[in-house]
């Protein structure tokens, strides 16, 4: 009798919570999305995957669309088993997968900015979510231009070091020489003398 006692306040606690689950996935119609990676950083040039995946028991239409400060477009819509419809502007560079995802090829800077997708389905239920964008242009390239700099002025300042070096020498001899010239000539005053 404890025993019962004991496991009865659990029991019920879990039927509770499994009608709450089974009432919130009825009342949503059974719309799940999920986002992979809600900010994403890219480099221009690459193709970036925005990765999303979705349940749902109709058959769904999916909509992406761009917005930024300045403008808000749609990217791509389409209905599970019944049409496609690709914005003009992003024609030929935008893929898109069955769990909803899309792929932007060859990304540039004013790819930056927000990607809302919307699923909706027969049931007039929706869910939407967004996913932000930044688009870099390559860093390493200016390391590059500053490494190929420094090593220019590097190899100039040698090549004066070494010319200083040589110049130095020549002095030196013609100064030795000119010396020898001047012991010689008193040498022969000398002698003359
Ligand atoms: C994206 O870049 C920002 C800075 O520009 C950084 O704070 C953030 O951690 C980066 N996120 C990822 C996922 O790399
Ligand atoms: C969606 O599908 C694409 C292509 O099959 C895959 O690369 C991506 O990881 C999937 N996304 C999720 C969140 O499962
Ligand atoms: C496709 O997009 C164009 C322009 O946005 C719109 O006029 C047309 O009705 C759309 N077609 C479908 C099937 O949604």
């Amino acid at each position: 009798m404890k025993n019962l006692k004991g496991w009865s306040p659990v029991r019920a606690s879990v039927a509770f919570f499994t009608l709450c689950l089974i009432h919130q996935v009825h009342q949503n119609k059974g719309i799940i999305l999920l986002v992979q990676e809600p900010i994403i950083n890219a480099t221009v040039t690459q193709n970036v995957l925005l990765s999303v995946d979705y349940t749902s028991n109709g058959t769904p239409s999916i909509q992406w669309q761009y917005m930024s400060s300045w403008k808000s477009q749609c990217i791509i819509e389409w209905k599970v088993n019944s049409y496609v419809n690709i914005s003009a502007s992003y024609a030929g560079r935008v893929h898109k997968f069955e769990n909803g995802s899309i792929q932007l090829q060859n990304v540039e800077v004013r790819d930056t900015g927000f990607y809302m997708i919307t699923v909706s389905d027969d049931f007039g239920s929706t869910k939407q979510s967004t996913i932000i964008l930044n688009v870099h242009e390559i860093r390493y390239e200016e390391f590059y231009f500053v490494a190929v700099f420094i090593a220019f002025l590097a190899a100039g300042s040698a090549v004066l070091v070494c010319l200083m070096w040589v110049c130095n020498k020549c002095i030196n001899i013609s100064q030795r020489r000119k010396q020898h010239r001047r012991a010689e000539e008193i040498e022969l005053r000398i002698i003359s003398a």
